[in-house]
């Protein structure tokens, strides 16, 4: 297998992290892997677990909170894929606990790979947050778009202090890297959905599979929504650190969906789960893209269908013992009357 160096991921046990480190490892990188806690075998076996983890993968602590913890996992890497960020839609100290360690983390980040002098490029797991949210709609999304930070603390809808903190800890790392001359790409992916390796219900799976699990305050967030396949989002990583070409905001997202489009398809391939297919007069019934055509035009293809998530998503769940299997007679709660739906933007 051909050597292709070595790499730092940051945020390395969760959903998109070590999915990409299994990516990485087949691909013949070497990975530095950080964690905040490498003993914890609870969050890092399925890591070390991987193929060729033996051979190419290490365990590094770090933590956005720390300044220069990062420096040791990155000093002698070719590239950083940084995607470490607090997830935590209920916190009850926003701010302090959300928001401030994702952009100081960024800066951490950004300051150890200058510090290291040997990083060539480094790709920044950003998210559709920091692209949509604002008080109107549009019915297309490109790069070029922001979300409205002052919006999103104004109206506090669910996840709006992850909203706050991408989009201000994106916006903070375009500066520090224009200014420090760093090779610096952010994607941004919208709802990422799949199979995955993680024990753990991953956050976005919350979001992902609320239709199935009746967890009403996320329906906010589907109505309408974007997916990309965990898969196609970590190959759309390595693909764009490889690409010479590549440069700035790469949007990655491969369907576009209403709620009530959603919640039929689930039904209809997942009876058993009872999926509520009417959401009341909140509801959006136009499709609102997030394009990703400056990615494709790069060369970049999509090789999923939104079908093949969801069956990737369920199994890993049943696996894990996260989603009754259907042999199990699951009891899911009763459909939802006349639709509690929240709107998000
Ligand atoms: N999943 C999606 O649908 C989606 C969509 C758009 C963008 N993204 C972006 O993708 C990236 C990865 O998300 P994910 O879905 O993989 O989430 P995840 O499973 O929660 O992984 C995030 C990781 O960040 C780490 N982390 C949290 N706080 C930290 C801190 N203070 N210091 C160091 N590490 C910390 C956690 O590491 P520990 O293991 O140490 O606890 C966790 O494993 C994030 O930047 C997110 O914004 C995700």
């Amino acid at each position: 297998m051909v050597d292709k160096g070595t790499v730092c991921v940051t945020g390395a046990a969760g959903f998109i992290g070590s999915w990409l480190i299994m990516r990485l490892l087949q691909q013949g990188y070497t990975v530095r892997a950080t964690v905040r806690d490498p003993t914890n075998m609870k969050k890092v076996k399925h890591l070390l677990d991987l193929p060729d983890a033996e051979k190419r993968l290490t365990l590094w602590k770090a933590d956005l909170v720390d300044e220069g913890s990062f420096d040791e996992p990155i000093h002698g890497c070719e590239g950083v894929f940084h995607a470490a960020t607090p997830m935590d839609f209920e916190s009850k100290d926003p701010e302090n606990e959300v928001i401030k360690p994702t952009i100081d983390g960024m800066l951490n980040v950004l300051r150890s790979c200058l510090r290291a002098k040997t990083v060539r490029r480094v790709v920044f797991t950003s998210s559709a947050g920091t692209v949509a949210i604002q008080e109107s709609r549009q019915s297309i999304y490109d790069e070029n778009c922001w979300s409205d930070v002052d919006f999103c603390r104004a109206k506090k809808m669910t996840g709006w202090m992850y909203f706050v903190s991408k989009t201000l800890a994106e916006r903070a790392a375009w500066d520090f890297a224009e200014k420090n001359n760093i090779d610096f790409i952010s994607i941004i992916p919208t709802l990422v959905n799949g199979p995955f390796i993680m024990p753990t219900m991953p956050p976005s799976m919350l979001t992902a599979l609320a239709l199935i699990t009746r967890n009403e305050p996320h329906y906010s967030i589907l109505n309408p929504v974007q997916f990309v396949h965990l898969d196609d989002l970590c190959n759309a990583h390595i693909f764009l650190f490889e690409n010479p070409e590549a440069n700035g905001r790469y949007i990655c997202s491969s369907h576009d969906v209403t709620l009530t489009e959603l919640g039929r398809m689930l039904k209809k391939r997942y009876p058993e789960f009872n999926v509520p297919t009417e959401f009341g007069d909140k509801e959006v019934f136009d499709i609102v893209s997030f394009s990703s055509k400056k990615l494709t035009d790069l060369g970049f293809s999509y090789k999923y269908s939104l079908e093949d998530m969801f069956d990737g998503a369920i199994q890993s769940c049943r696996e894990k013992g996260l989603l009754p299997s259907p042999e199990a007679n699951p009891v899911i709660p009763a459909p939802v009357e006349n639709g509690s739906l929240t709107i998000t933007a």
